[in-house]
């Protein structure tokens, strides 16, 4: 997403093009409103799709880790284009079925599947469940016998590697408690001899972070992998999947799409390279690298606050729609709507009652005035899907754009 101002608007589109001019896309919003470009979700999936593919024929699904967005216009979007998706609860499971992705193409991950969960996946006729304990595996047997269905289940390996992210993001190391290391299969080989009729397996799943930029550790995390698939191929198992799971990361600093596509395009031949000889279905659970860029959150100055030490504009949103910069000290790029040439130091903060409530620190910007719009770029991934009521404030609405035209 290239955003530009011209006139002093801010506007997306292509550089040198008209744009779309965003203040005439929320002119009769009241309150904080997301906005998603679903052109740019179109883009980003036909780019990792072609990275993956490299002009050849490989047999793969990528399944949309909707943990990132689950707005249904974006799921119904990418499931057209042939996508499945990655859920982590019974809730994103029915969410993804009511928005029209074919339940043999969704996956069901998560740490925690209570019996309810599993028992209303199954009985949907899901693709296959991504299994992170023994004991998970057992309970997936006894619901799958109780249902009188086999249910097809994928181990999820921790292949111990550091992916060099954010302590808080990174999954596939060994102090994480997702996923397994080899010690866990004698038993779950066990859970498995024991229920044959009930439980398939068809293969081993990871995911080793989010926000990865480190190509060798995502292959040595992938080669780990084989290496397990290898061994259980060895046990009798015929394995027919592989789930390399998600995590590419985005530059919110710089706001750098080409970057990113090229780090897709080299994603996809590093991906071929490790998989290479191995007979399977790959699969693929993205969430970032498809929606981040298309997401802007966009808000409205309420105050100027002039304090001897800073310069605070202060918002209607803040760390209740946005968590990324509390939780993480993520840096998303702040777009005032309007730029009227002069330029100011600001810390972007929020309505709420806590000093961790801030969007952007010392920030040089175009001026603001109390009533300007100002738009938070980057903010389709782990948005308003981690967005909450605190302080009884109200959610933020969406609205989703295509072809430069509200369609939702
Ligand atoms: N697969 C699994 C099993 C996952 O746990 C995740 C993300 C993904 C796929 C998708 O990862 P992605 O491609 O989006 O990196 N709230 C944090 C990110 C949490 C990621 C959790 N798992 C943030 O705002 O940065």
């Amino acid at each position: 997403m290239a955003y530009f101002y011209s006139g002093g608007r801010l506007k997306v589109g292509a550089p040198g093009s008209n744009g779309t001019d965003i203040h005439d896309l929320v002119k009769d919003q009241t309150g904080p409103v997301y906005i998603y470009d679903l052109d740019n979700v179109v883009k980003r999936f036909e780019t990792l799709k072609a990275a993956l593919e490299g002009g050849g024929t490989l047999r793969h699904t990528i399944h949309f880790a909707m943990k990132s967005n689950s707005h249904p216009a974006i799921l119904a979007k990418l499931a057209s284009l042939g996508a499945g998706v990655d859920t982590v609860s019974g809730g994103e499971v029915k969410l993804a079925i009511e928005a029209g992705v074919p339940a043999d193409r969704i996956i069901l991950s998560g740490v925690a599947k209570t019996e309810r969960e599993i028992e209303y996946s199954l009985s949907q006729g899901i693709k296959q469940i991504n299994v992170e304990s023994p004991q998970e595996l057992a309970r997936i047997a006894s619901v799958a016998r109780k249902l009188g269905k086999t249910a097809d289940v994928a181990f999820r390996m921790n292949p111990d590697v550091n992916p060099k992210t954010h302590p808080y993001i990174t999954t596939g190391f060994r102090e994480n408690k997702f996923g397994m290391d080899e010690s866990f299969l004698p038993e779950l080989i066990a859970i498995l001899r024991d229920t044959p009729q009930h439980l398939r397996l068809r293969g081993l799943t990871q995911h080793i972070g989010s926000q990865l930029f480190d190509l060798a550790v995502m292959k040595e995390a992938i080669e780990k992998t084989i290496k397990v698939h290898r061994h259980l191929e060895t046990e009798g198992f015929q394995l027919d999947r592989l789930d390399i799971g998600g995590g590419i990361g985005i530059r919110y600093e710089t706001g750098d799409e080409e970057e990113e596509l090229s780090l897709v395009r080299d994603y996809g031949r590093m991906v071929r390279e490790a998989i290479r000889g191995l007979d399977v279905e790959l699969l693929t659970e993205p969430g970032r690298v498809l929606v981040a860029r298309s997401g802007l959150l966009i808000g409205e100055v309420q105050y100027i606050k002039r304090a001897p030490a800073k310069t605070f504009a202060i918002l209607d949103t803040g760390m209740h729609h946005l968590m990324r910069p509390a939780l993480y000290g993520a840096k998303h790029r702040v777009l005032p709507l309007h730029d009227r040439g002069a330029k100011q130091n600001y810390d972007i903060c929020g309505p709420i009652c806590e000093s961790s409530d801030f969007l952007a620190k010392d920030v040089t910007l175009p001026e603001l005035h109390q009533g300007d719009r100002v738009a938070i770029a980057d903010a389709g991934a782990y948005g308003f899907v981690m967005a909450s009521r605190y302080n009884a404030h109200e959610l933020p609405r969406e609205l989703v754009v295509e072809n430069g035209v509200i369609v939702n």
